[in-house]
């Protein structure tokens, strides 16, 4: 693995297993990590790290490795899954909470490394104002809008057993992956949102 492209901490850093849809781990509400330097924590944010990246995620959340504990990752490469989506910093987000969120929503494709093949419209708030610990323990606020809101949205449902499915506003607005490809290459890629 590239330890260094992602500034790993641990050496033990493994791709993991993702749950699906319909393993009772996504349905859980995540408990707070106690105490975040504890080296089985340090390991599980490595794995998650690798595990977004081998599978071209733009995030991945540790009840998707079944871990049911409040961490995830907003995954900090380029990925084929969402070719138009600009090069992000890697950011690790720990007992997060959500302090204020935009009266503005805005409707955008999402899809899911635990939802394999489909994808849909899901209204998220354009901007969001966080606070949350960082890897290393440090309190940070932060806000994040358009793309990145819309992430930091999608992984702060599933700590708390939430997937992008039941935000859906109208189940005609599900397609496949294959049609989703075809539909962002037909029409305004730049306009992709997840
Ligand atoms: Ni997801």
């Amino acid at each position: 693995m590239q330890a260094d492209r992602f500034q790993l901490t641990t050496i033990m850093a493994q791709q993991r297993e993702i749950a699906e849809l319909g393993n009772p781990v996504l349905r859980q509400k995540a408990k707070n990590v106690e105490d975040i330097s504890e080296t089985e924590i340090q390991e599980l944010i490595d794995d998650l790290i690798i595990t977004a990246s081998e599978a071209n995620g733009v995030g991945i959340a540790a009840p998707q490795i079944s871990e049911s504990l409040r961490i995830f990752i907003i995954a900090g490469v380029s990925s084929t899954r969402y070719p138009d989506v600009p090069e992000l910093e890697t950011k690790v987000i720990i007992n997060p909470e959500i302090i204020s969120t935009s009266d503005e929503m805005e409707k955008g494709w999402e899809g899911c490394l635990s939802i394999p093949g489909i994808r849909a419209l899901v209204p998220r708030h354009k901007s969001v104002r966080t606070v949350y610990r960082d890897r290393n323990n440090n309190l940070v606020e932060e806000c994040f809008s358009n793309f990145t809101a819309r992430v930091f949205q999608h992984e702060y449902d599933h700590i708390n057993g939430v997937v992008f499915l039941d935000r859906v506003e109208n189940p005609r607005e599900i397609i496949t992956e294959k049609e989703y490809m075809k539909l962002v290459i037909q029409s305004h890629p730049s306009e992709e949102q997840e």
